[in-house]
């Protein structure tokens, strides 16, 4: 299946996109549910009761039961939309992690899940502890037991796939341990919901950011799963329009969540079509999605043992979506412009993770990134302008 036809972004591009971890292409269904909110019932929503502002907050909250039962949390306010991840992941370490001794993550997190951490002055061995990693970056599940039995009731915050390496973390398994020693688990799902199904119940954690963005929505869209039990415990990140019951010059008091933890006017628009990009993906189904992937980033990893010199930094099989190499002698910077100059989009640096950069001693990798759409003729035309990289680079 010609999955790209439903992406107005290949009718009118040439470029090879490979950089699917960074952001996706969004479907014509997504871009038609904002025009259509734009162009005929633009209005705020959870204000005014006119019709097109009623209309406007029914489409919202359609897309927060949507989102409920698409990663199945138990109800609706367990939803809270966000600009993304990082905000979910700011939200929930200042409003609740924050609380906590200790703060436990992997190796391989994303920055979005380290700084908000370290402005809480929190530094190694003080207050953050980093679970390292086996062979082909596999969790150690050892040392995270280790560290949990000593520092029982912390907070876990941990990435589900690594968009550097696409390293799948076993989630269910790390949140089961937690909870044995009393603590909290946050996943950052960041680059989850576009390759993998979801369901929070069955994993059983307490938090699950997922990207709008990184899953064919809308950039600035997100949202964090709060299990229903913490609700009450998790303070609000920010405070204003939209979520108080009442206001004097004297007190404030708050509605129940979700609005309690949506200040502000929202992407209204991108939350509405956020529905659609799920709804995108419920009818091609996870199976199928995966299935694609799997067989794409297996012939993609075949092709690049076939090349001199390259260092692949993963490779199992059980990864997803994201590969990273280097080849020896080139600096992955010079192989990126060449990469751009022949219309291939991938991306080249430290992927927004230096701390484990710096672990294996390198600056940065190429990385490769696919989603369902891409077919076994970009992952050639990426290899055939990756070799004339390598030579003009060489010789
Ligand atoms: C693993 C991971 N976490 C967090 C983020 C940040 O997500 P967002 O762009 O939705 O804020 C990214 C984005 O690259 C990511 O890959």
């Amino acid at each position: 299946m010609n999955y790209k036809k439903f992406f107005p972004y290949f009718s009118n591009s040439d470029i090879t996109y490979l950089d699917n971890g960074a952001t996706t292409q969004k479907p014509q269904s997504v871009i038609d549910a904002e025009l259509e909110y734009y162009t005929h019932y633009c209005a705020n929503t959870h204000r005014s009761n006119f019709g097109d502002a009623n209309k406007a907050t029914t489409e919202y909250e359609e897309t927060r039961k949507y989102l409920q039962k698409f990663i199945n949390a138990k109800d609706s306010s367990e939803i809270i939309f966000t600009k993304g991840v990082t905000e979910a992941i700011n939200f929930i370490a200042s409003s609740f992690a924050k609380n906590f001794k200790t703060v436990i993550i992997s190796s391989l997190e994303h920055h979005s899940n380290i700084v908000p951490f370290h402005m809480q002055e929190r530094t190694l061995g003080d207050g953050l502890e980093v679970v390292g990693y086996k062979d082909n970056f596999t969790f150690d599940f050892e040392e995270y037991e280790n560290i949990l039995q000593k520092n029982p009731n912390s907070f876990v915050s941990i990435t589900h796939i690594s968009n550097a390496f696409g390293t799948i973390h076993n989630i269910k398994k790390i949140c089961e341990l937690a909870h044995k020693y009393d603590s909290y688990v946050m996943i950052d799902g960041a680059q989850s919901l576009a390759h993998k199904k979801v369901d929070v119940q069955d994993i059983d954690c307490d938090f699950f950011a997922v990207s709008g963005h990184k899953t064919f929505a809308a950039t600035g869209v997100g949202a964090v799963y709060i299990k229903q039990e913490l609700l009450e415990k998790v303070e609000p990140y920010q405070t204003g329009g939209a979520t108080i019951k009442t206001v004097t010059y004297n007190e404030s008091t708050l509605l129940h969540s979700p609005y309690k933890f949506e200040a502000g006017t929202q992407n209204i628009a991108g939350v509405i079509g956020f529905k659609k990009a799920l709804e995108f993906i419920d009818n091609i189904g996870y199976e199928e999605i995966e299935k694609r992937e799997y067989r794409l980033y297996e012939y993609l990893q075949n092709e690049l043992k076939k090349i001199d010199d390259v260092v692949l930094y993963n490779t199992t099989k059980d990864s997803i979506s994201n590969k990273s190499f280097n080849i020896k002698g080139l600096i992955h910077d010079d192989v990126g412009i060449l990469l751009d100059k022949q219309k291939i989009a991938i991306r080249v640096g430290h992927h927004c993770t230096m701390p484990i950069m710096e672990k294996l001693q390198i600056k940065g990798t190429i990385r490769v990134s696919l989603a369902f759409y891409n077919d076994f003729d970009d992952i050639d035309k990426f290899i055939v302008a990756l070799k004339k990289a390598i030579k003009m680079l060489k010789d």
